[in-house]
């Protein structure tokens, strides 16, 4: 009777174990129906929020203090939510926050951050996380989670934390298009990366926003970003000049010579940039002047400014305990220093202020144009750890993901003040940069590699630089500097080569050539800029948005070969290594040792920049252009601005006869923009756009004019001349 009773005791315990597991396993979010369709909200023309879980409202775009150019973003034609919104799913669990958004078969992703490897990211898994160049495409120095579809949407995971990225690789048991198993034991073409209908993505986070970017194009789908963070950044007309860095520790002398070594060669200079040396202390920082070095710095400013120079100072965030801001800093600081400098906790304003206001009373007052944030991406070994504390509160995780979207912020704040523009440079960013005039730069120094980062920051709205620092020959010297001409910010940085721009004095010519060019194209590359700043559009277009383009032209099929192909796969070749420069220039670098190369032309007509030749149309030509020659096309009717090249700027007076030039057949309109360069008063209407016509007269022959004017500023660019390029 006893036994019977514990038996049937037992019984039911067991039974009521396997009823609560059930239970238990029945809540796990383990299937597609567990997880929650997203509500997404529509927040301008064409961009729409959800929130997976729980969102404190923290994001990346509530760090960089963007703002949505609503007036642009409502200037772009309708768009509908551009997928299946009721696909698009998302659950917490584990502490984590995960969500899921589905993806077409033929669909090509591109984007995740400033890559310096290929463009195409479909099939790649990305934990990314903010650090200095290393090999792969997760650790980078802007490492924005937005990625572009080639189906024409963009969508932004906005949380500021290590985000995980499945972009099309995961097969789910119940995903809508579960692939057919394929059996290795009797088909070649089974895959070890089976395809996968969705992008899958989690932070461990409550929650995680997910901001959707209509089309209709990809291009369309980056321009609403770009306007939806606040428009593009438009740089002062002088910091589209050339750039020189010092090498370090050199004196205000040096500096100052430096100028007439300038003046004497016939090469053009707008800024020079102060490396480690001009600080007191640097690594960490004082930002206080070296008397030794700099014994007079506001008589030293003068100088430059009378010359027409403007001064950037480099400098990394960490503070010295022998700085004057040093005791003010300290409780605004996180645990752990760098370098044993303190880390300021730029989230508190009481921090922001005692910076800014060093920053504006020994720095910005006597005529210091702009900053190089150095070290603001990190490198594990000596960054703060992942488990450092903040004053604020904020996890150490999430200010290594916007330490530099802090600091743009606060510097943009301090010019702004001052109704003074500002350009710059920072080696890291992240979401949300869109407006901050500051361009990225890398100690990496592949060239390849660096055309490669141009190409993918057009993806994800931040602006970078291929620095030109040394050279193992005259011929890499003038590759590398051809390239760094068609780039956002054109600089030598001599830092440590102590390298001039004549320094490969076989090639000096070739050099001031291509510079003279870049100041030559100063309307156009201006008016490239104003198109990011008031319609969204990357200054760097990767090729893959420009219409016509087919990179199906660079895919090769794949020949059986047992020992490097053994399944016969297709070779896709990534293509990176040409880009739009504006509306209408194609750019194709060349790399040393490359006597010709290929260029993919998109359809239409495309001709020579540089004798206005036809040279092709929706196919692949191979060029062999001479050492002082960087290839340059110019699609049919392309309008180019230009001016005679002049060694500075800011010392531009009186009126600037304008070159106005015509590419091919078509009969075709170009605006050209101008402001005076350097305030905000653009943003109060002082602007003007020249709207240019090349018209065919009756005999068929094209003629240009200036249709008309929008805007109140009075334009300097006279008399125009019109160019007939293509005879
Ligand atoms: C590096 C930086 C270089 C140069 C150098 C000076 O971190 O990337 O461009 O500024 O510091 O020490």
């Amino acid at each position: 009777m006893v036994a019977s009773l514990r038996q049937n005791r037992s019984t039911a315990v067991l039974i009521a174990f396997l009823l609560m597991t059930a239970v238990l396993w029945a809540a796990e979010p383990v299937g597609l129906a567990d997880m929650k369709v997203l509500e997404f909200v529509e927040k301008a023309p064409g961009v729409w929020l959800a929130t997976v879980g729980k969102s404190d409202g923290v994001t990346y775009l509530s760090y960089a203090g963007a703002e949505p150019r609503l007036g642009g973003l409502g200037k772009m034609s309708a768009a509908g939510f551009p997928l299946e919104a009721k696909e698009i799913v998302g659950v917490t669990s584990n502490n984590r926050a995960i969500v899921r958004i589905p993806l077409k078969d033929a669909e090509k992703l591109y984007g995740f951050g400033l890559q310096f490897a290929g463009i195409n990211r479909r099939g790649q898994v990305l934990h990314l996380r903010t650090d200095h160049y290393r090999r792969g495409n997760e650790r980078l120095h802007a490492p924005v989670p937005l990625y572009v579809s080639s189906n024409g949407y963009a969508v932004l995971f906005n949380s500021p934390k290590f985000i995980s990225v499945y972009a099309g690789i995961g097969n789910r048991w119940d995903s809508p298009n579960f692939p057919t198993p394929k059996d290795r034991n009797t088909d070649r073409s089974w895959p070890a990366q089976p395809r996968s209908d969705a992008v899958e993505a989690s932070v461990i986070a409550d929650g995680m926003e997910v901001i959707v970017f209509a089309g209709p194009t990809a291009l369309d789908a980056i321009r609403r970003y770009n306007l939806y963070c606040g428009g593009g950044a438009l740089p002062p007309k002088w910091g589209l000049g050339f750039w020189h860095r010092m090498r370090t520790h050199a004196t205000s002398d040096e500096v100052v010579r430096e100028l007439d070594e300038f003046e004497k060669r016939n090469f053009p200079l707008d800024v020079i940039g102060l490396e480690p040396g001009w600080h007191s202390k640097s690594y960490p920082c004082t930002y206080e002047w070296n008397p030794k070095l700099y014994p007079n710095p506001a008589e030293f400013m003068k100088t430059m400014n009378e010359n027409g120079v403007r001064v950037n100072l480099w400098e990394n965030p960490y503070v010295s305990p022998d700085a004057g801001i040093y005791e003010a800093i300290k409780p605004l600081s996180g645990s752990h220093t760098v370098w044993l400098g303190l880390v300021p906790d730029f989230t508190l304003e009481a921090a922001r202020k005692v910076v800014s206001e060093q920053h504006e009373k020994e720095h910005l007052s006597i005529g210091v144009s702009g900053y190089k944030i150095d070290e603001v991406d990190g490198y594990d070994f000596w960054l703060w750890p992942d488990h450092a504390l903040f004053p604020s509160g904020t996890s150490a995780e999430e200010m290594r993901q916007t330490y530099a979207l802090q600091i743009q912020k606060m510097l943009m704040k301090l010019f702004r003040d001052r109704n003074q523009r500002t350009y710059g440079q920072i080696r890291a960013s992240n979401a949300g940069a869109s407006a901050y005039p500051f361009a990225i730069y890398s100690d990496h120094y592949d060239h390849k590699g660096f055309v490669t980062a141009m190409v993918n920051s057009g993806f994800c709205g931040v602006l970078y630089t291929p620095e030109i620092r040394s050279a193992g020959s005259s011929e890499e010297w003038v590759r590398r500097m051809q390239s760094v001409c068609f780039s956002p910010l054109t600089q030598l940085n001599g830092w440590a080569s102590n390298t001039k721009p004549w320094s490969f004095a076989d090639v000096t010519n070739e050099v001031r050539e291509v510079i003279q060019l870049r100041m030559s194209l100063l309307p156009y590359i201006y008016t490239t800029f104003a198109k990011y700043r008031f319609e969204g559009t990357p200054p760097i277009r990767p090729m893959v948005l420009e219409a016509g383009y087919n990179d199906e032209q660079a895919v090769i099929a794949g020949k059986l070969d047992d020992a490097k192909n053994p399944y016969a796969m297709a070779i896709r070749k990534d293509v990176s290594d040409q880009f739009m420069f504006g509306e209408c220039l194609l750019v194709a670098p060349i790399f040393v040792g490359q006597k010709s190369r290929s260029v993919i032309l998109p359809t239409g007509k495309w001709y020579d920049f540089y004798t206005g030749e036809y040279a092709g149309g929706g196919e692949v030509i191979t060029v062999t252009p001479a050492l002082n020659r960087i290839p340059l096309y110019v699609k049919d009717g392309g309008i180019i601005a230009m001016i005679e090249p002049v060694n500075r700027i800011s010392k531009m007076t009186g009126d600037v006869p304008l070159t106005v030039r015509h590419y091919g057949e078509k009969a075709s309109r170009a605006a050209v923009y101008d402001d005076d360069g350097k305030t905000f008063d653009y943003e109060k209407g002082k602007y003007v756009w020249l709207n240019l016509e090349a018209a065919k007269n009756a005999d068929d022959k094209l003629h240009g004019s200036v249709k008309s004017l929008t805007g109140s500023y009075k334009s300097k660019y006279k008399p125009i001349n019109w160019e007939f390029m293509t005879k």
